[in-house]
């Protein structure tokens, strides 16, 4: 029997859902953050439950072949790309027996070819959008050792913090100096406005006691046209301050094409505002995937790997093999992407989606590159808007239905919807291997769709998080 503070020897064998490597003892599981299958490592047994312990690692005893040394210096307080440890073509093949798993034990589907996960060729430095939150600080060892030193308490200015929530703590927030996410001059930015906040002695905004002032700090950069969006989120308008807040910038990164001031009096942590004021510029950036170019405002979904989300559409088309004439349907479009990636192959292609600036980004998308077989209708999936959408509004059936959905996956009346419509194809694309399995089994109920095959694809290297392309083809047809 295993207690809470046994140090013990452990074999890791696998990991499970959600990125969580595995070990057992006599056939009870343990789970062992830091670990990777094939190591052997000296643990302390953290907590034990009824149907499994969690343990903490002590010592690498064996390294397994595929460990590696992590790059960044945050890694294992950030929490933000927690498999740095292990090898890039280690991360690939466990993202790709992650949706193996998923598919087995959620979906109950026994043998279907899953492709080896399409891999980035930029393993770091690939993402063009990051979320930093203003936030009281999590403090370090050593910093805590440092305070106790000088003999002094903390400060604001040592309590501020701009960066990545801890994990598990969304009290506390690291504070972030560099980043190998984004480029070096967004983390220059993140610098910069920390030393602005803190010069103007400026609130935190507390999900506590909800006042304060600032939220969160949202960049956005493109690959392929050099522009680069700073938005700020905070509780209010303070347009004299905010005049500053610009200037500061324009003169430090005169590289930065739009900058906004999205402000939100929500009680919740997210950095979407309820208004927006735009500082300088359009408001907006263009981004190109493919040979199009997408404009993305402040509150829209855009794919956040740019160069691998040209490789998950092009998985996209090739799996919807479509003909000139099908009528395709684009569910959770975003600021139409998928559609328009595709519309080239279709006769037509009709986007739903619920948030009005996405579906606003998508219209403007489309006209500007002169596409007119594409619509984008506003609404949400869940209130059944498919069905009106479907027998009212656009009077066709769909031969091909592309879906994409938040990680929650599709609600059940979603997938009802589709299994009315009856599309040839379907093709679901997933940031979550779980929901995904889970609506898929749905899709496919009483014979209806044949999964045929699954395609992964890496967008977040260094993290456990994968996306999945899977093709449903109905019953008897190709
Ligand atoms: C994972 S994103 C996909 C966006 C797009 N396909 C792309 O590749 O950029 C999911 C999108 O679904 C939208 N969404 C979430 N729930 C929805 C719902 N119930 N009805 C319609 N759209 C929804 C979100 O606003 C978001 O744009």
């Amino acid at each position: 029997m295993m207690t809470r503070g046994d140090e013990i020897t452990l074999s890791v064998e696998r990991f499970g859902a959600e990125g969580k490597s595995v070990a057992r003892v006599d056939g009870f599981v343990v789970f062992i953050p830091g670990g990777i299958p094939g190591d052997t490592v000296k643990a302390r047994i953290t907590r034990v439950s009824k149907n499994f312990a969690d343990a903490q690692v002590l010592e690498v005893l064996v390294p397994s072949t595929l460990r590696t040394t992590p790059r960044c210096a945050y890694y294992g307080t950030c929490g933000g790309c927690s498999w740095q440890h292990l090898s890039y073509a280690g991360q690939c093949e466990f993202k790709r027996q992650q949706v193996a798993d998923a598919l087995e034990r959620i979906g109950g589907f026994i043998g279907t070819t899953v492709l080896p996960t399409l891999g980035a060729e930029n393993e770091y430095y690939y993402r063009n959008k990051m979320e930093f939150s203003f936030g009281v600080r999590w403090l370090t060892a050593e910093e805590m050792v440092r305070l106790k030193e000088q003999e002094r308490p903390a400060t604001p200015a040592d309590q501020f913090a701009l960066g990545l929530h801890i994990p598990r703590r969304f009290d506390r927030v690291l504070d972030l100096r560099e980043c190998h996410l984004q480029s070096l001059e967004s983390a220059a930015i993140v610098n910069a406005v920390r030393d602005f906040a803190v010069a103007k002695e400026l609130t935190i905004y507390s999900t506590f006691t909800h006042t304060g002032y600032l939220r969160n700090l949202v960049i956005r950069e493109t690959r392929h046209t050099d522009q680069r969006m700073v938005n700020i989120v905070t509780s209010e308008e303070r347009p004299a301050l905010m005049d500053e807040f610009r200037a500061m910038l324009l003169e430090r990164f005169p590289s930065t094409t739009t900058i906004v001031n999205n402000i939100t009096e929500r009680k919740s942590q997210v950095a979407l505002g309820d208004r927006e004021i735009v500082l300088h510029g359009p408001g907006w950036i263009t981004e190109r995937i493919g040979s199009r170019s997408y404009r993305v405002s402040a509150n829209s979904f855009f794919q956040t790997n740019t160069l691998q989300a040209e490789r998950l559409y092009d998985a996209v088309r090739q799996y919807a093999a479509l003909k000139p004439h099908a009528t395709v349907f684009d569910l959770y479009s975003g600021t139409g992407t998928i559609a328009l990636h595709v519309a080239d192959d279709a006769g037509q292609v009709i986007g739903v989606e619920a948030v009005a600036s996405a579906v606003d980004d998508a219209r403007r998308n489309a006209e500007m590159h002169g596409v007119t077989n594409c619509r984008f209708v506003l609404g949400d999936l869940k209130d059944r808007v498919l069905d009106r959408t479907a027998e009212t509004e656009l009077q066709v059936k769909p031969d091909v239905v592309i879906c994409d959905p938040p990680r929650a996956g599709m609600h059940p009346g979603v997938v009802a919807s589709i299994r009315a419509l009856a599309p040839a194809r379907i093709v679901y694309v997933s940031c979550n291997p779980a929901t995904q399995a889970r609506d898929l089994k749905l899709l496919c109920d009483e014979g209806l769709y044949d999964l045929r095959e699954s395609q992964p694809v890496d967008m977040f290297p260094h993290t456990n998080h994968v996306e999945n392309v899977a093709l449903l083809t109905i019953h008897g047809g190709i």
